[in-house]
């Protein structure tokens, strides 16, 4: 645990000192569980959300994404039960004044207890824990908290208020600030967006069920213990898709998106022994089954994405509210031969946190690498093995020499590469320490051009996970670099 808390807090400064994500607002100090991501950051985070687009609105033809605007009618978020139920059951320590999220804070207590080998302690806490919430049953949350004398981390005191709910949304103001009912809510999940325009786009797409609407995007939640850099932040981007059914058959859709979607983060290249399925003891107010995939990360097994079957929920309580009859028409024929009729479809939703894929992907890429050279001289390299389709970078182009012609190929050779994929030029320092750089980045791929490059037209191209180097013809870079990550 302690290698891996170590590992968690390299790749941290790894990610600062390479310019994949910074702390919002570092200049004065930060704040906290906000992060802003940098040059190479945002390109990672571009090819990710690419990637679940394409595999989401390409390659299904059942699927069609929308942009939904973040903020929305406040009627929205009572509607779907955000204003009465989006809330966590939190604790105040009356001494530091610091509030927990009572499963963080019992969880934090248990992975202490696994770390000192109380493990069937920790089970039993854990366990006790889940039945309480499933109960909701506050006053034995806090019981449990102090028959166990879990502690403040900063007062060091077990003197809790009692457990009390606190909703999660961000409110704004918009318009006039003497305008009656102004108040806004930053949207805390991307769903709703899609559910305000089931009708809009089943009827303008003319989309026959089961069909899906996708969306990415910003979500913001208050989260109280915003503790793990990128995993829990309180401005964050999901990657949602609701998916339309004839009611009766969720259990059915709810099954193969489980299975669809461990695929998909199979094929982006999360081996399989790190994903594993948890089902959701208690049921969010608008759910009939629930899972998440989990992704064990540096610091345990964690949630990365959730599968949820939503019933008709959240379309029935829009048509409540909103007083509009909001229906699918299924003109197909049922056993008895006759028209399904109109009913408000079911869904099953797929969310995935952006950010938390993000996380992901850069905590499998990781590596420090040790190795000792001929002579017995320690060496070593810190690398970013993201696989070759996913890269910020795709190529870099190294001129071996600043002068005698090299940097006149190099820069041809980036001009014809640059249309087709992110490309990286440099000629500074030894080639050496320009191969390290591009390891510590994660560029797959490096071509360096010589002297025998004029001579013969051939180059070296230098492989990032193996360090392997061959000799390829010059004219067979950009061929050999699309193949490579296709
Ligand atoms: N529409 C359903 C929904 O929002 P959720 O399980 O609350 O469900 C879905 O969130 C996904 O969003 C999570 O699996 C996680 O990847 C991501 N997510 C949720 N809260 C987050 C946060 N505070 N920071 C980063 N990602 C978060």
């Amino acid at each position: 645990m302690a290698n891996e808390a170590n590992n968690f807090a390299e790749i941290i400064s790894h990610c600062k000192e390479y310019g994949y994500i910074f702390q919002s607002s570092e200049l004065y100090d930060g704040l906290a569980a906000v992060y802003d991501y940098g040059q190479m950051g945002a390109q990672l985070k571009k090819n990710l959300r690419d990637a679940w687009w394409k595999s989401m609105t390409q390659l299904h033809e059942n699927i069609v994404g929308i942009d939904a605007a973040i903020f929305m009618h406040p009627t929205v978020w009572k509607a779907s039960g955000h204003v009465d139920n989006f809330s966590d059951p939190m604790i105040d320590n009356k001494d530091s004044n610091k509030r927990y999220r009572v499963d963080h804070l019992i969880e934090g207590f248990a992975e202490e207890q696994k770390a000192a080998g109380k493990e069937q302690l920790a089970d039993e806490v854990l366990t006790q824990m889940d039945i309480l919430i499933a109960a909701s049953d506050y006053a034995g949350l806090k019981k449990l908290i102090e028959d166990n004398k879990i502690k403040c981390a900063i007062s060091k005191t077990c003197n809790w208020t009692d457990v009390r709910d606190f909703n999660l949304m961000f409110s704004t103001k918009i318009g006039s600030v003497s305008e009656e009912a102004d108040t806004i809510y930053l949207r805390p999940e991307t769903a709703q967006g899609i559910f305000v325009n089931f009708l809009n786009v089943q009827k303008s797409g003319r989309m026959k069920i089961p069909f899906g609407i996708a969306q990415t995007g910003k979500a913001f939640r208050n989260e109280i213990v915003a503790r793990q850099f990128i995993f829990r932040m309180r401005e964050f981007e999901q990657m949602e898709m609701q998916f339309f059914i004839r009611p009766g058959t969720q259990m059915q859709w709810y099954n193969y998106w489980k299975g669809e979607r461990k695929k998909w983060h199979e094929g982006i290249g999360i081996p399989a022994e790190k994903l594993r399925f948890h089902d959701h003891v208690k049921l969010a107010h608008y759910a009939d089954a629930a899972l998440d995939i989990e992704f064990e990360f540096p610091f345990g097994w964690k949630e990365l994405e959730g599968i949820h079957s939503r019933t008709d929920y959240d379309l029935t309580q829009h048509a409540t509210f909103s007083k509009k009859k909001i229906q699918y028409f299924d003109n197909d024929l049922n056993e008895e031969g006759k028209p399904y009729g109109n009913y408000p479809p079911y869904v099953v939703e797929t969310s995935v946190g952006l950010d938390r894929l993000f996380l992901t992907i850069l905590s499998l890429a990781y590596t420090n690498e040790k190795w000792t050279k001929e002579g017995g001289t320690p060496d070593g390299r810190v690398v970013l093995k993201i696989p070759a389709k996913l890269a910020p970078v795709k190529l870099a182009i190294l001129p071996l020499l600043k002068k005698d012609g090299l940097p006149e190929i190099a820069t041809a050779l980036m001009n014809n590469c640059k249309q087709s994929f992110h490309c990286f030029y440099e000629e500074k320092d030894a080639i050496g320490k320009r191969y390290r750089r591009m390891d510590a980045v994660g560029t797959p791929f490096c071509v360096t051009i010589d002297h025998q490059t004029k001579e013969d037209n051939t180059v070296t191209i230098r492989y990032r996970d193996d360090m392997r180097q061959e000799r390829i013809a010059l004219s067979e870079v950009k061929g050999l670099v699309e193949k490579l990550i296709e």
